[in-house]
């Protein structure tokens, strides 16, 4: 007797998912397809941005990309690009950079960003400013309807004279956000120094932040701040690797 035919089955193959390094890299090398040689590059920080920088060593080593000049936006920065042999300057000596390429810790649907969780953010607004174009590397994690909606800190650098004065007037502020402000910690529970020998104030909303033009404002206006993580109307385009794929969000 013959067996009855068992059902025909496929199996199904997942698509294969990526690490959140690997939606990193992704972001960072189709970020890097827009870089010629010749160009002054901001060179931004944290672990998207360094794959970037690892992308462009690896692209100059190879002789693919030739007569970069890097503008790194922390100490960070600067080691790993030294280390890569790629050529660096300083804002003084290139004012006008052809283009920064940066991660971002929240991006919103208008390409409004908060940045600096890493701690960089004095440098990289200065860098990224003085741009004229701005590339944001990302996974899609980062995407958020509205700024300071993550739950996870804006950070603003604060001078450290009397670094609590201001933490207070900063958490005065928002209050009807439902803000928190944290001096931030480094490993050693110590205060956190940022490049420019400044402390950061940590802020976390319960509710998005509406204006953040208004915002920013407000913060920038009080004595004793230096900078803070709103990067509002800075981005030329922001690329966001998910399990999608890659795509570019652009005004
Ligand atoms: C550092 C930054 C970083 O760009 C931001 O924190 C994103 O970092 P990562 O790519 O590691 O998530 O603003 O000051």
């Amino acid at each position: 007797r013959t067996q009855p035919h068992k059902p025909f089955s496929i199996k199904s193959q997942a698509a294969p998912v990526l690490s959140q390094d690997e939606l990193k890299k992704l972001a960072a090398d189709k970020a890097v397809d827009s870089v010629k040689s010749g160009m002054i590059l901001g060179l931004g920080t944290g672990s998207t941005a360094a794959f970037v920088v690892d992308k462009l060593g690896l692209l100059l080593s190879t002789g693919q990309l030739s007569n970069i000049i890097g503008i790194p936006t922390s100490k960070r920065t600067q080691e790993q690009a030294a280390s890569l042999n790629i050529p660096l300057s300083t804002l003084d000596l290139h004012p006008h950079i052809d283009l920064a390429i940066d991660g971002a810790d929240e991006v919103d649907p208008n390409l409004d960003l908060v940045k600096g969780r890493g701690g960089a953010l004095l440098r990289e607004k200065m860098v990224e400013a003085a741009s004229s174009s701005f590339i944001v590397v990302a996974d899609d994690s980062k995407l958020v309807s509205g700024l300071g909606g993550s739950g996870l800190a804006m950070p603003v650098e604060v001078v450290q004279f009397c670094w609590k004065y201001n933490l207070v007037r900063l958490q005065g502020l928002f209050k009807e956000l439902g803000c928190e402000a944290k001096l931030r910690l480094d490993a050693s529970e110590k205060p956190y120094v940022t490049d420019n020998g400044n402390y950061i104030v940590d802020l976390y909303f319960q509710n998005p932040i509406k204006d953040g033009f208004g915002a920013g404002k407000e913060i920038s206006a009080l004595e004793g701040v230096v900078e803070h993580g709103l990067f509002l109307g800075m981005a030329t385009s922001v690329i966001i690797a998910g399990k999608t794929g890659v795509e570019i969000m652009t005004k």
